[in-house]
Formats: C-alpha cells, sequence, structure tokens
C-alpha cells in the first residue's frame, strides 16, 4: 500500500498563498509523441501573507522539467529541488518572472485529468488539481491570473484551436503547421484553464444581452454530432436570458463556447468562455435521446453557464468552499428548470435524488458536511453533500428571506465579491447584511453532518378549535461528531379541510389577516406552535415543497395519506403521501416475506392508485411520480438491515398485484396516451410518461398479448424515450423478441457511443438470472471500453448501482467483480475508481455474511501496492471502526 500522500488537509490550516501570479504566459506545442509546455508567470510575493521564507513551492505532477529560468536567468540545479509533487525554489525575490518548459504524455494519460486526447481530440480537465499535471503552478484557487494561450498544432488534423477568452492572434507555420493566440482579460484560478485541438464543426447562434452586447455561441463536436446540437443551444439562450431575468447577471466575454467530448470523468466543466462538456449533456436528437436526456441537457447546461457568475467571477477560497459555487449553482440551476418545465415534478426529481443518494451518504461512513473540514483526496468530495444538500441550504435562506430580499443578498454578493476567491461565511454575511437577519444557527448547515430527524406529533382541541402541533428535532452521530446542536429549520405548513383546501393559520385566538401557508421556524429542540380558531380537525401539511433537508416522522393513518394523494394542493406533499402510503405498505410485504406469510394489500389502496390514475386534472408527469413505486433501494434504506431478496420480491409483487387488479385502466391509459408527433414540450413529455408508467405495469403481467404490445412499441416508435421504455420491459422477460430486440437495437446503433451506452445499461438492469456473466460479456464487446467513464457507468456502474438484486448475490459474486473493476481502473483512472468503490462504502447495513464479504472485499482494494490517494480514501474510510 502507498500511503506517502495520503496524508488529510484541514480547513483549519488554510493560509492566504505566499506568492500571486498575476499574468501567465503559457504555449503548447502538440507533437505527435510529446507535447512541450513553456510558461512564463509574472509572479509577486502576497502582502497579505505572514510566510517570511523566501523559498517558491509550485505544484507539478508528472512533469518533466526541461528548462527553469526566473527573469531569463537559467537556474543551476544547486538552486532548485524536485519531488513527484512539488518543485521548490530555494530563494527568490519580491518580484520575478518565472519560466519553465516541461514535456507532458497527454496520450498516455488515462486518468482523464490535466491535458488528454480523447478520441483524436486534445482536452483538458483542470478541477480541481489538474492544472500542476500541465505546467509547474501554485494550483489553489486563492491565485487569480489573467491568462494568454498559444496553441501550436498540425494544421491538418487539429484545424481548431481553442482556449479561455478570445482568439486574438492566428498564423499559418512552416511543415503544415498553425499557430492559434488566446487572451482571457478576466483574472481567474488555473482550475479554469481550458484547451482544446481538434478536427471539430461547431453549430454557431448569437445573443444579445440587455445592455446590448452580441455574443457569439457555439457548439462544437465531431463532424457526425453536427445535427445534435439543436437542443444544447436552445437551453443555453434560455439560459442566458434566465440569468438576467432572475439574478441580473449578464455574459461579459464576447465568445460563449461549449465543446463536447466523449472522454470525461463528470458530467460538464466550466472553464472560463469555454465550457468542455461530456457529450452525453450536449448531443440529442428525438431519435437518440430519451426525454430525461433532453431534460438533463437543459439543465446541465445552464449550470455551468450560471458558474460565469457563481463560480468563476466569483470563485471558491479553497476547495472546503466548494459549496460555495456547487451548492449555489445547483440551486440556480433547479430553479430555472423549474420554470422552464413542470415545477412540482423538478422539485420531486430534485428531493428524491438527496433522499436516494445524499440522506444515504450523510448516514454512512463517507459522511461530512456541506463544508468539509479535512479531506485526502479533493476529488472525492464532489459529492451529492456538497452538491445538493448545499443546493438545500441556499435553496432554505432564499426562502427565509423571501423573493425580493433574496434578489437584493445576491445582488450585494456580486458587487462586494466580484473578482475575488471567497468562502461559504462570505456568502452568508451578504444574505445576513442584505436581510438584517442573523443567521448564526442558521451556519450549522454547513458545519454539522448528519441529516436531522424530525419528528411531528399533534393535539387537538375539539372545544376551542385549536390544534398543537410540537417539533423535535435530533440529528443522529456522524464520523468526527458526537454532539449535535439544533438546527434552524424552515418547515411549510399549512392546514386542510376536508376538502383539501388551506384554512386560515391563527396563531392566537386574536389573529387577523391570517395566511393559509406559513413557514414556522424551528431552532430548539423541542417546539410547539398553537393554531387557534379552527372550525373543524385539519389534516397538517408539513414541510411543504420540502422546505427542508430533514427526515421528517409523522404518524398518518393510511386514511390520511390516501386523501394527501388526492387532494393535496402541494404536488410535492401528494407525490410525498403516495410515496409513503407505497413504502409503509411494502415494508409491510418484505415482513410477510420473511415470516413466509401470505401477501396481501391494505384496504383502499388499489382505489387510491386507480383514482390517481384516472384523474384528469393534474399534470401527467406529476401522476407517473405519484404512481412510481419507490425503488428497492429506497425501501432498504428503511430498514435496520436491508434483506435483498425480500425486498425485491416484495416490490415484485406489489407491482403486478397493482397491474392484475388495475389491468384495463392501465390498458386505457396506454391506449389514450399515444401522441402522434413527437414534441419535447412538458405536456408530450408527460403523456409519453404516464403512458410508458403504464406498459411498464402491464410489462410485469408476463402476458404474451403484452409482450407483443411492447414489442410493437419497440419497432414502430419514432423517439427514443419510447424506444427505451420498450426496451426496458423486454429486457426483463425471457422471450425470442428480447433477443431481437436488442440485437436489432445494436446493429442500428453501434456506432453511436451514447446511444449504445443505454443498450449496455439497460441489460446490466435486468433481473433475469444470469445477468453478471451477461455483463462480463459485454466488456468484451467491440463498443466498450474500460477506459471511458461513461461506458465504465453504463455497464459496470449500473450494474452494481442499480441491480440491487444480482449486485448482493449471496455468493458474493458482485463483490467479487466490483473490487476487479476497481483495482483495473485504478491504474488507469483513479477519480472513476473511486466513485465505483464508493457504491460499496454502505456495507454495514447488510447481513452478516454479506458485511464478511464486502469487508474482504476493501481489503483487498487495500492490499493493493501503488493503491491512488482517491481510492484509498474510500476504502480506508469505509472500515474505519465507527
Ligand atoms: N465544476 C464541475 C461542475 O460541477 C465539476 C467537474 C467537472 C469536476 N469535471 C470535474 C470535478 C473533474 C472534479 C473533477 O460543474
Ligand atoms: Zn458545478
Amino acid at each position: 500500500m502507498r500511503t506517502d500522500n495520503a496524508k488529510s488537509i484541514y480547513l483549519k490550516d488554510y493560509q492566504p498563498p505566499h506568492f500571486l501570479v498575476d499574468q501567465v504566459s503559457v504555449a503548447f506545442d502538440l507533437q505527435p509523441q510529446r507535447t512541450l509546455v513553456t510558461s512564463h508567470l509574472k509572479m509577486r510575493r502576497n502582502p497579505a501573507s505572514t510566510e517570511q521564507s523566501p523559498e517558491l513551492v509550485l505544484d507539478g505532477e508528472k512533469l518533466k522539467l526541461l528548462r527553469l529560468a526566473i527573469d531569463d536567468q537559467e537556474l543551476p540545479e544547486a538552486a532548485y529541488q524536485l519531488d513527484d509533487h512539488t518543485l521548490t525554489i530555494a530563494e527568490v525575490k519580491e518580484r520575478f518572472t518565472l519560466s519553465t518548459q516541461v514535456e507532458i504524455r497527454p496520450q498516455e494519460n488515462t486518468a482523464l485529468e490535466g491535458l488528454y486526447q480523447s478520441g483524436k481530440m486534445y482536452c483538458t480537465q483542470c478541477e480541481a488539481e489538474g492544472f500542476r499535471r500541465i505546467t509547474y503552478f501554485p494550483d489553489r484557487p486563492d491565485v487569480m491570473a489573467s491568462f494568454e494561450t498559444t496553441i501550436i498544432a498540425d494544421k491538418a488534423a487539429y484545424p481548431v484551436l481553442l482556449s479561455n477568452g478570445n482568439c486574438v492572434y492566428q498564423q499559418d507555420l512552416p511543415e503544415g503547421r498553425h499557430l492559434v493566440r488566446w487572451e482571457d482579460p478576466f483574472p481567474k484560478p488555473c482550475y479554469l484553464f481550458a484547451l482544446v485541438a481538434g478536427d471539430l464543426r461547431f453549430q454557431q447562434d448569437s445573443y444579445t444581452t440587455g445592455s446590448g452586447r452580441q455574443v457569439d455561441l457555439r457548439i462544437y463536436v465531431e463532424p457526425e454530432n453536427i445535427d445534435k446540437c439543436d437542443h444544447a443551444m436552445v437551453s443555453l439562450k434560455h439560459a442566458m436570458v434566465w440569468d438576467e431575468e432572475h439574478y441580473g447577471r449578464e455574459y461579459d466575454l464576447d465568445i460563449f463556447m461549449i465543446v463536447a467530448v466523449n472522454d470525461f470523468n463528470m458530467g460538464a466543466m466550466e472553464n472560463k468562455g469555454l465550457n468542455i462538456f461530456n457529450s452525453k449533456y450536449v448531443l440529442a436528437r428525438p431519435d437518440t435521446a430519451t426525454d430525461s436526456d433532453f431534460q438533463h441537457i437543459e439543465g446541465v447546461i445552464a449550470h455551468e453557464y450560471f458558474h460565469n457568475w457563481t463560480g468563476n467571477r466569483i470563485t471558491c477560497r479553497d476547495w472546503f468552499q466548494l459549496s460555495l459555487k456547487e451548492g449555489l449553482t445547483v440551486f440556480r440551476d433547479q430553479e430555472f428548470s423549474a420554470d422552464m418545465g413542470s415545477r412540482g415534478v423538478k422539485r420531486i426529481e430534485d428531493v428524491r435524488l438527496l433522499r436516494s443518494h445524499q440522506f444515504a451518504e450523510d448516514a454512512g461512513p463517507m459522511a461530512h458536511p456541506v463544508r468539509p473540514e479535512s479531506y485526502i483526496e479533493i476529488n472525492n468530495f464532489y459529492t451529492v453533500t456538497v452538491y445538493e444538500k448545499g443546493a438545500e441550504v441556499v435553496r432554505m435562506q432564499a426562502n427565509l428571506l423571501g423573493a425580493e430580499t433574496y434578489r437584493k443578498a445576491t445582488d450585494l454578493y456580486f458587487e462586494r465579491h466580484d473578482g475575488e476567491a471567497v468562502t461559504t461565511d462570505d456568502f452568508v454575511r451578504c444574505m445576513e447584511d442584505a436581510s438584517e437577519r442573523d443567521l448564526s444557527q442558521f451556519r450549522l448547515w454547513y458545519s454539522q453532518s448528519g441529516t436531522p430527524q424530525v419528528r411531528v406529533s399533534t393535539s387537538y382541541d375539539e372545544q376551542q378549535g385549536i390544534l398543537e402541533i410540537t417539533f423535535s428535532q435530533t440529528t443522529p452521530e456522524t464520523p468526527g461528531q458526537k454532539q449535535k446542536q439544533p438546527f434552524h429549520i424552515p418547515i411549510a405548513l399549512a392546514l386542510l379541510d376536508s376538502q383539501g383546501e388551506s384554512l386560515p393559520l391563527k396563531t392566537s385566538a386574536a389573529a387577523t389577516g391570517a395566511s393559509r401557508e406559513q413557514v414556522l421556524e424551528l431552532t430548539e429542540a423541542t417546539q410547539t406552535f398553537a393554531f387557534h380558531d379552527l372550525v373543524q380537525q385539519p389534516v397538517p401539511s408539513i414541510l411543504r415543497g420540502f422546505s427542508a433537508p430533514v427526515k421528517l416522522e409523522y404518524d398518518y393513518s393510511d386514511d390520511q395519506l390516501m386523501f394527501l394523494m388526492a387532494r393535496e394542493s402541494d404536488d410535492f406533499n401528494r407525490w410525498d403521501a403516495a410515496q409513503t402510503l407505497a413504502r409503509r405498505t411494502l415494508l409491510k410485504l418484505v415482513a410477510a416475506c420473511q415470516q413466509g406469510l401470505p401477501l396481501a394489500l391494505p384496504g383502499g389502496f388499489v382505489e387510491a392508485y386507480r383514482l390517481a390514475l384516472t384523474d384528469q386534472q393534474a399534470d401527467k408527469a406529476l401522476l407517473s411520480e405519484l404512481l412510481s413505486l419507490p425503488s428497492e433501494s429506497n425501501i432498504g434504506d428503511q430498514m435496520t438491515q436491508v434483506d435483498v431478496e425480500a425486498v425485491h420480491q416484495a416490490r415484485q409483487w406489489l407491482k403486478r398485484a397493482l397491474a392484475e387488479a388495475l389491468r384495463d385502466d392501465f390498458a386505457a391509459v396506454y391506449e389514450q396516451n399515444q401522441s402522434d408527433a413527437y414534441e419535447i414540450t412538458s405536456a408530450s413529455i408527460g403523456q409519453r410518461r404516464l403512458k410508458n408508467l403504464a406498459l411498464n405495469y402491464l410489462m410485469s403481467l408476463e402476458a404474451p398479448q403484452i409482450d407483443r404490445l411492447c414489442m410493437a412499441q419497440f419497432e414502430t416508435a419514432d423517439n427514443m424515450t419510447d424506444v427505451m421504455a420498450a426496451l426496458h420491459g423486454l429486457v426483463n422477460r425471457d422471450i425470442p423478441e428480447r433477443d431481437r430486440a436488442l440485437s436489432d437495437f445494436e446493429a442500428k446503433w453501434r456506432k453511436d457511443p451514447l446511444v449504445m451506452d443505454k443498450w449496455f445499461a439497460v441489460q446490466a438492469g435486468s433481473n433475469l438470472p444470469g445477468t453478471l456473466s451477461g455483463v462480463k460479456a459485454l466488456m468484451e464487446h467491440p463498443a466498450f471500453s474500460i477506459r471511458n467513464p461513461n461506458k465504465v457507468r453504463s455497464l459496470i456502474g449500473a450494474f452494481c448501482s442499480t441491480n440491487l438484486f444480482a449486485f448482493h448475490a449471496s455468493d458474493g459474486s458482485g463483490y467479487e467483480f466490483l473490487t476487479d473493476q476497481v483495482i483495473t481502473l485504478d491504474t488507469l483512472n483513479p477519480q472513476i475508481a473511486a466513485r465505483l468503490l464508493r457504491i460499496m462504502s454502505r456495507w454495514r447495513r447488510y447481513d452478516e455474511s454479506r458485511q464478511q464479504l464486502m469487508r474482504k472485499a476493501f481489503e483487498r482494494v487495500l492490499a493493493q501496492t501503488d493503491i491512488s490517494k482517491d481510492v484509498f480514501e474510500i476504502a480506508s474510510k469505509s472500515v474505519a471502526e465507527e
């Protein structure tokens, strides 16, 4: 095991940089065997630093130093020291220009950090610490410099040469080469640096900002994808308008570029003026992308664009502040998507993700606060806690302040901190200063990890018409944090009458002009609120819109849940009531499975589903959410010990029972929601969703007639949403149509990597026996490559994280498979290896024998020589004593 640099970095040790870089001039000479990087850094001692030492320390990894000079004087070898991570120069002056030349090998870079090749093109990924793989530099976000970038390459192979900012110079060179120079006038940290070189086409458009600036918009893709850029371009323009309207933020350069690449560790990257995207979040045509792909593209395009202000103009002081940009930008993209489509459905999707992934993270060995206190490898902290819980924390502040004051507060933030590298505390201070509120207790959301549990009880005084609601909060212990203080929790509340109408909320008998929805602010461990003048006992509607990221416990009766499922006016709570009812029912079924008792449905359950299915008023996408059963992992999360088999059995049984009882209704919904022309509007997305939900239930009947219906949809659909819905159904059926559909699909899409990702994922999720050997066989398929993160995620990742039943096979075959893949990947791409390994981090939730198998798997990983920091951190923290 290699632990030499596997040490923790602490927030409390933060020190301002000793040296600043004002200007960077960097030149890339891209040659077939090697790339030469020559840089000149105008540096000076930081007046804010207390450090007296004359020493200069720069970061650098996997660089071959060819030349080193200060103010044009070559340094003798005795004047500096090199190790695997740093270049240390013994003595420098107050102000100087540091020149270096290094050789790097992008063609051998499989980690996809720094400069690398994706197919035939070159591209970069510098966040968080990739720039140190390009040249020697103080690689930290609080060092901001203006950049001038020169790129030299063969003109025929790399006609397009891009970097940040504006193109200022181009020249042809001898031997078929050319040179292009870019200048970025905005000082930026080096993690926002980007370079792209390739034979690319672009789709062009333009946008005029509110103040009349013309912006040239370009989406660069490989030639075969030029017909898949329309949706990304439309989304970008929508995002630009939205940011002006909602935050008063305009774009600030003359050109905005997006480049789609096939090999990318994450979703996309907000490099100044030159966003680089995983092609999955750019490319779409109705026949290649599903409705949810279209929606994700819209959201990710907006997310990266919004970073221009929240991340780039104002950046992070250090990586512990990552949520400063990510939490805020996720909140911004969530609200954008809510405005573009169905607000209620968007909220449901976001909360589902939060509960399934973030609550799980918060309850496991990798739990950490939104602003972490320490890390071994920063790449491991691009987490659902930093992103999604971080977004919830900003959302709560926006709601506590109210729309108008929140806007004042963000205006203040942009004005006060433009051009700076700041902290989450600086952000909260703007919220406080604009609102004149004290948010000191609220700040605990940034520093305390763990999901608060809020227990609610009510007592109703019939005589006086008074309802008392008592809230008590506790937060479970998390690694390194035993004691928790009470949080400041905003709880949106309404009281519903028997028609589902919200009643006036009077907090005293004398209250007048009462509102019908109120945000209660819970700040104590236990607190009681009273509501007066009620004419009947209301049904409380608590935590409307999911007003805080907490686990709410209130003992609704089944009847009350069915009432809410039919009548609740808050879309989120309506959905949540349905989910609670289904989950409760499923847990009872699980218990029955475990005890070998007969399975049965509670009274009224089928009727509640029929009512929702035939609701003619509601948004169809919302109904689809309402009628979707909680996932197996969601059910498992409610159990003290997950029983993989019983959960699977119970859920399959319930789905089939509903399909049998409501067969005619599902069939009718299926027929009624066939649409003629394909459109990507909210209405037609909702229609397809409900139709395909009906098909999905019907397929659980395992009836030849429905198999034929499904196959017909597969064969005749003109869009990928309907094709995939059908394929999802067929892949679980052991019938000839299954193989025919899979091979037709493969024959048609063999050459399209993104579509092939779907083909891999759908097979990895099959619940037929033998899926693991199928996955192993697919790893030999020519379209698969372990070096491509999208492929790893769609085949290996999909199997291990969505096919719980197969992955947790009692013989340990799933764990062994995952471990083998993590070990192989760790030598190629540690970031992806670590993400894969995380899937197993909640191993303590399973039975003794599975725990043993998973613990052994972690030990096997830890026993590898040359293990990366990334994988070491996940494995060692996963098995650490609690
Ligand atoms: N800043 C990017 C985003 O959220 C995240 C990102 C892209 C990233 N690529 C990465 C983070 C590689 C770490 C490593 O928009
Ligand atoms: Zn981001």
